[in-house]
């Protein structure tokens, strides 16, 4: 069953440079560029396309890579994404040597047979000072799901239907029998019912992957470590950015407490432990004598004020908020120095949130223009008939920005109708069809709440144009 469609931030080999520089180390180089499990390949399709890294990719579901190569225009770029298993890829001989290893949802979802082919091959591929990237479900945040996990895997396999989705009900409803039997793990793990009632409103794409994987190992932070360090690889620092302003998201006793543990692992198993962890992806360097620093270094840093089509929720610390005024006006993009803590955690917030994204050199956003129209146009084609079209590319910044399929659809529907009126009808038409309703804080708006909505987006499109324009290259 192919899995859904996402893009994620840090598979930019932007935001690992950064890391990398925040680390105290020298700018990385990063030519060569590979990603190991792409799934659906939205990521993969837009780095290769907006940005000049060679990107190269594997996954072995044919579906998979064919959605991939729907979007890339470049026929040389299309060859490098590569329907195999990861073994079948490391026996090639035309790869490079990468600079950039990205794995993104795939090491604990694979056998410990092909986390070794996986070791292999970055042992092999990866170049000196090389970086590798890792996102992976993690303990122990996930702790209390494994039972349920067995129980679901368990019934699944002995459901009478050959269908995945038939069998996945099958072990959903037998599960939430289980529960209603009041069992006594949920003294000791109320998350087990909890998870339940969460994943029965996924979908079932997604739990295929996620839940009913034959191998499903969430890891320790530690033992992920000691699995990559005999690869040369050590611990250069985490990849989310919405995840490292610890000013706003631990404690002052916390933060005190952290501040006290000089090696980075366990102070990081320490943070896994406070913030009960349930995901990590983390920045690996090939490299040694790698920083351990708790503290940031300075960087020079091009920003570009995300185009106002968000605004920046209440949740926003008002440091942050005054931060980002100093920036500039949304759509502009600056130059600036980022030398305190407050400012690290201020830079570390808004790109977390993406109200900020990173900028690349005027004289390298033109070369990818063209492919930036391109993909965008392909990704725009699909809006109407794909409920996962969320993001757009960008040169600017050479990856992608989140959007949403609201905004998309507006944009789609603004390349046919003139008027505000035919736009909303034709967005609000869509979306019924595919079953998608606005929302906010978590209820669904009326019939003319949504369109009320709509057009405060439409006007703040229009007010915009010429930003979103010149951003998208659309
Ligand atoms: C949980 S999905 C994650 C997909 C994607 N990285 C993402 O986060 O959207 C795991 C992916 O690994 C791929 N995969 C699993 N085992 C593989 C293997 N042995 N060789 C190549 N790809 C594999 C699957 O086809 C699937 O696309």
């Amino acid at each position: 069953m192919a899995y859904t469609r996402h893009h994620h931030a840090t598979l930019d080999p932007g935001r690992a440079i950064l890391v990398a520089e925040r680390a105290g180390r020298s700018r990385p180089t990063i030519r060569y560029a590979c990603e190991l499990g792409f799934g659906q390949g939205l990521s993969l399709a837009i780095h290769s396309s907006a940005s000049d890294t060679e990107w190269w990719g594997v996954d072995v579901l044919p579906q998979h890579v064919e959605f991939a190569r729907s979007l890339i225009d470049d026929p040389r770029a299309r060859e490098r994404v590569v329907c195999a298993n990861f073994e079948q890829f490391d026996s090639r001989d035309d790869l490079p040597c990468f600079d950039f290893i990205a794995l993104h949802g795939v090491w604990s979802w694979v056998s410990a047979q092909n986390r070794a082919r996986i070791a292999a091959f970055i042992d092999r591929r990866l170049a000196p000072n090389g970086i590798v990237y890792l996102g992976y479900n993690a303990l122990p945040g996930w702790g209390p799901v494994l039972s349920l996990r067995e129980l679901l895997v368990a019934t699944a396999s002995q459901a009478n239907s050959a269908r995945l989705e038939d069998r996945i009900e099958a072990a959903l409803g037998f599960a939430a029998r289980v529960v209603a039997s009041n069992p006594r793990i949920l003294d000791s793990q109320p998350a087990f019912e909890r998870q339940l009632r969460e994943i029965r409103s996924k979908k079932k794409s997604y739990l295929a992957h996620e839940y009913f994987n034959r191998d499903w190992h969430p890891m320790h932070f530690s033992q992920v470590a000691a699995e990559l360090a005999p690869l040369g690889l050590s611990y250069l620092g985490q990849a989310d950015f919405s995840d490292s302003y610890d000013q706003w998201r631990l404690t002052e006793g916390q933060r005190e407490l952290l501040a006290t543990v000089e090696d980075s692992l366990l102070r990081e198993t320490a943070r896994d432990v406070i913030l009960d962890r349930r995901f990590r992806r983390d920045y690996w360097v090939r490299s040694e004598g790698a920083p351990v620093s708790s503290s940031y270094s300075r960087l020079e840093t091009r920003l570009w004020i995300a185009p106002a089509l968000r605004s920046v929720d209440t949740t926003t610390p008002a440091e942050v908020t005054k931060w980002l005024a100093s920036l500039g006006a949304p759509g502009s993009i600056v130059t600036r120095s980022i030398e305190t803590t407050a400012e690290h955690a201020a830079l570390g917030y808004a790109l977390g949130q993406g109200l900020v994204e990173l900028a690349r050199e005027p004289t390298e956003t033109q070369v990818n223009k063209a492919a930036v129209a391109k993909i965008n146009r392909r990704i725009l084609d699909r809006v109407f008939e794909d409920r996962e079209m969320s993001v757009l590319a960008s040169h600017l910044s050479g990856s992608g920005v989140e959007l949403g399929w609201w905004t998309l659809a507006l944009l789609a529907a603004m390349r046919v109708d003139e008027s505000v009126d035919a736009v909303i009808h034709r967005v609000l038409a869509q979306a019924e069809q595919l079953g998608i309703a606005l929302s906010r804080q978590g209820f669904a708006l009326t019939l003319e709440e949504t369109g009320n909505e709509l057009r405060a987006r439409h006007a703040a499109l229009l007010a915009q144009r010429n930003v979103i324009n010149g951003s998208f290259a659309i």
